[in-house]
């Protein structure tokens, strides 16, 4: 083990030290975003734009995504992707836009899809989807492209589904406008629009904003973190309006009871952790004293035993959905 001591937390990078650890300090180094190792506090910094999403810095959280993610609402997406292109898996090629670190590629290529076409604007994350996907990259079914959307440098008509994982709300800085226009959300349709084929299926995956605020337990525990961040996801009325400038007939819109955003969403404790934060980007929107505030709640709670009464009480996954499937064909 090169005597380095083992840990439960990394257990993957003290395994493969050499490989992992040291190609991620160089990715870090070479990215120069070495200042955004202490991930917060996103809202009051610039995130170079030509590596990242507009407030989170994806190559440091690719080292703790897969921890707490996984392909949330995938059976969904997979049956409505068949019944609307009305084609075998097989004979689906697929765009996963915004893979990350390729879960959702996993599960479809698991289920048969026949090829799949992969965009990140993340070294690290892509780093890690092709950790995870080699085998498959070997048989000739994926292919990695690092590229910045909204634009999606593709010839027309080359696609039978576009996918858009839990990543529109990366794409526009919403701060900055502050109004209910996303403009590369926007060109990110249109664009999905072009790339597919006629009768082609987009595929959004997405927190809506009423359901964020009304929803998941950790967003209650603070209410300023919680405002500020919701104007980055989109109200219904503008995908509605997005789908239609595009040329997309929107088909299907589903609110997924019971499916939590993260895999560990019983962990009440989970804000206390660094490694639970990273699987999800509203956490690098708040500063550090705002994450300490949410700390301390949730540590007096704990000693109080009050935290899991509170956090079922303020959880409405099961009725209200943390998540929203999406689903448009190309007119
Ligand atoms: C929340 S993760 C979702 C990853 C994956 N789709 C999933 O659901 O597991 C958001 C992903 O979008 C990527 N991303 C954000 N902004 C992007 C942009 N402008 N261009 C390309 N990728 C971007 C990030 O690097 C990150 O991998």
């Amino acid at each position: 083990m090169d005597g380095i001591p083992t840990t439960s937390l990394y257990p993957k990078y003290y395994r493969n030290f050499r490989t992992t650890v040291l190609s991620e300090i160089f990715q870090t180094l070479r990215s120069r975003k070495y200042y955004a190792m202490c991930r917060g506090g996103s809202r009051n910094r610039a995130i170079p734009r030509s590596t990242m999403s507009a407030f989170e810095d994806y190559d440091v959280v690719s080292r703790n995504y897969d921890a707490n993610r996984g392909p949330i609402g995938l059976e969904t997406v997979s049956a409505f992707i068949q019944f609307y292109t009305n084609k075998p898996l097989q004979e689906l090629h697929v765009f996963d836009a915004g893979c990350g670190t390729g879960n959702y590629t996993k599960a479809l290529l698991e289920l048969g899809v026949g090829q799949v076409t992969m965009v990140d604007a993340s070294p690290g994350m892509i780093m890690k989807a092709k950790e995870k996907l080699n085998d498959e990259f070997e048989k000739g079914r994926v292919k990695f492209v690092e590229n910045l959307l909204p634009s999606l440098p593709f010839p027309d008509d080359t696609f039978d589904v576009v996918m858009f994982n839990m990543v529109l709300h990366h794409l526009d800085k919403h701060r900055e406008n502050n109004t209910d226009e996303y403009p590369n959300i926007t060109t990110a349709m249109k664009e999905a629009s072009r790339v597919l084929r006629k009768g082609g299926v987009v595929s959004i995956t997405t927190t809506l904003r009423g359901q964020f605020q009304k929803g998941v337990w950790n967003y209650q525990l603070h209410e300023e973190i919680t405002l500020i961040y919701a104007p980055i996801l989109q109200t219904s009325d503008f995908n509605k309006k997005a789908f239609a400038e595009a040329g997309i007939d929107m088909k299907q819109k589903l609110s997924l009871l019971d499916v939590p955003l993260v895999t560990n969403h019983d962990f009440y404790e989970g804000p206390l952790h660094k490694e639970w934060r990273d699987s999800d980007s509203y956490w690098s929107y708040a500063t550090e004293a705002e994450v300490d505030e949410v700390k301390k709640r949730i540590w007096a709670m704990k000693k109080a035993g009050t935290l899991e009464e509170w956090c079922k009480e303020h959880d409405k996954t099961s009725t209200n959905g943390a998540i929203t499937v999406i689903i448009g064909t190309v007119l």
